[in-house]
């Protein structure tokens, strides 16, 4: 028989995301009557910019046209779309980034994991806790960490707790790590990072030899103006740092698939025989070889997102659901519960009642009042306590689900 992956037997039964759908799925089948308001993924609701569409129209057009048709793209990303990018999300914000060094791909989330593919099995890493599960987890199945404890925290990893207690903050380890997981504006909480704080861990990673892995999906919820949106903004990131961003969450792009890893070839790791390489190199290896890139359909869709008609439907999608994050802001704090987040970003961090477990929570709220939300301990072990909720919906279902917090929640 063949073996398989053990890796994978270290992982908890369920991500995440469809462990919390099957809960409600059981719990609707069990009351069909129930009028459930989800609140839990991070899945937008709102229709795509009219100019994303409009260019994805056009692009389907073009693919009916014998010299206009397109077949296998650069497995880079065309160039149109990559320059695009360079110059309004890193030049016009002073980041020295290159279009060469940009890729596009088909999500952040695959490229978190895909990333692996080019550093050794032997690196010490870092990760927040609560934090993104998809970090975590494609370590484990790539053999980087032993099992898993009680609470779910793996052998092998080095856990940065972010909570009240430390403003949310990763504190920068005392000992040496390798690669470190960066997430800001932070999923699940929130919360935000400081130019200070960005260049006190370039500081670190470039003392180290580290490489910061920086998941940017939510820069675009950023409304404080000191804020950095990108890695780059921090002098000697272009030496230490590789960074993630989506169209996912600002274009509405989750159904659509379209995003971008900057790899600067500045970065480099460390071969076994001690010769440095250079990361774009082999990334741009690994993409021509497992990857064809993303359609062209949806690469125009993308690329629409920068001309102004795009920039200003972004911005009040963007408006909208932070719009909501206010509400939800607004009207928990109003039923007597701590809230954090939601402020520079499109999830707000909850402190459960009267120590009540973070599933406990889960299901007091889905049975009470029929709306969901993600339990912090599914983040991590820290994430024990807390609640998110996230503000992609639409204004009818988050108005009526807060309603229904204030007028019957209790604990
Ligand atoms: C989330 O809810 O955390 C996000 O939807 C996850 C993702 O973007 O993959």
């Amino acid at each position: 028989m063949a073996r398989i992956n053990d890796n994978y037997l270290k992982l908890k039964a369920g991500y995440l995301f469809p462990e919390i759908a099957r809960r409600v799925n059981v719990f609707a089948a069990a009351n069909p009557d129930a009028k459930i308001i989800r609140l839990g993924i991070g899945d937008v609701t709102e229709p795509l910019p009219q100019a994303c569409r409009d260019a994805m129209i056009q692009a389907v057009q073009d693919m009916s046209d014998r010299n206009l048709f397109k077949g296998y793209g650069p497995e880079q990303g065309y160039a149109w779309l990559r320059e695009k990018i360079a110059q309004q999300d890193f030049q016009a914000r002073g980041c020295d980034i290159d279009a060469s060094e940009i890729f596009i791909s088909d999500g952040s989330k695959c490229d978190t994991g895909n990333i692996l593919d080019i550093f050794g099995d032997d690196n010490i890493i870092a990760v927040t806790d609560p934090v993104y599960p998809v970090y975590v987890d494609t370590n484990v199945m790539a053999g980087h960490t032993g099992e898993a404890n009680d609470k779910g925290e793996y052998e092998g990893f080095v856990y940065l707790p972010i909570s009240a207690e430390n403003n949310f903050t990763a504190q920068i380890p005392t000992e040496k790590v390798d690669l470190i997981y960066l997430c800001f504006p932070n999923n699940p909480t929130g919360s935000t990072a400081t130019k200070e704080h960005l260049q006190a861990w370039v500081d670190y990673a470039k003392a180290h030899g580290s490489i910061i892995f920086f998941d940017a999906a939510y820069e675009a919820f950023i409304t404080d103006p000191t804020l950095p949106h990108s890695i780059y903004e921090i002098e000697g990131a272009r030496d230490c740092a590789i960074e993630f961003r989506s169209f996912s969450k600002n274009a509405g792009f989750t159904g659509t698939r379209c995003a971008l890893t900057v790899v600067p070839k500045t970065l480099k790791g460390k071969a076994s025989d001690g010769a440095e390489v250079e990361l774009w190199k082999l990334w741009n290896r690994r993409q021509s070889t497992k990857f064809n890139g993303v359609s062209y359909i949806v690469q125009r869709g993308a690329e629409a997102v920068y001309s102004p008609e795009g920039q200003a439907q972004v911005k009040d999608l963007v408006g909208f659901y932070m719009e909501n994050a206010q509400i939800i802001r607004e009207k928990l704090t109003a039923a007597n519960l701590a809230v954090y987040g939601g402020i520079n970003a499109p999830y707000v961090w909850v402190k459960t009642p009267h120590g009540l477990s973070s599933w406990e929570f889960f299901d007091k709220l889905l049975e009470t009042v029929n709306v969901v939300g993600t339990p912090g301990s599914g983040f991590g072990a820290a994430g024990e306590g807390y609640f998110r909720i996230s503000a992609f919906n639409s204004r009818k279902n988050v108005e009526e689900a807060m309603q229904r917090i204030t007028d019957k929640f209790t604990v």
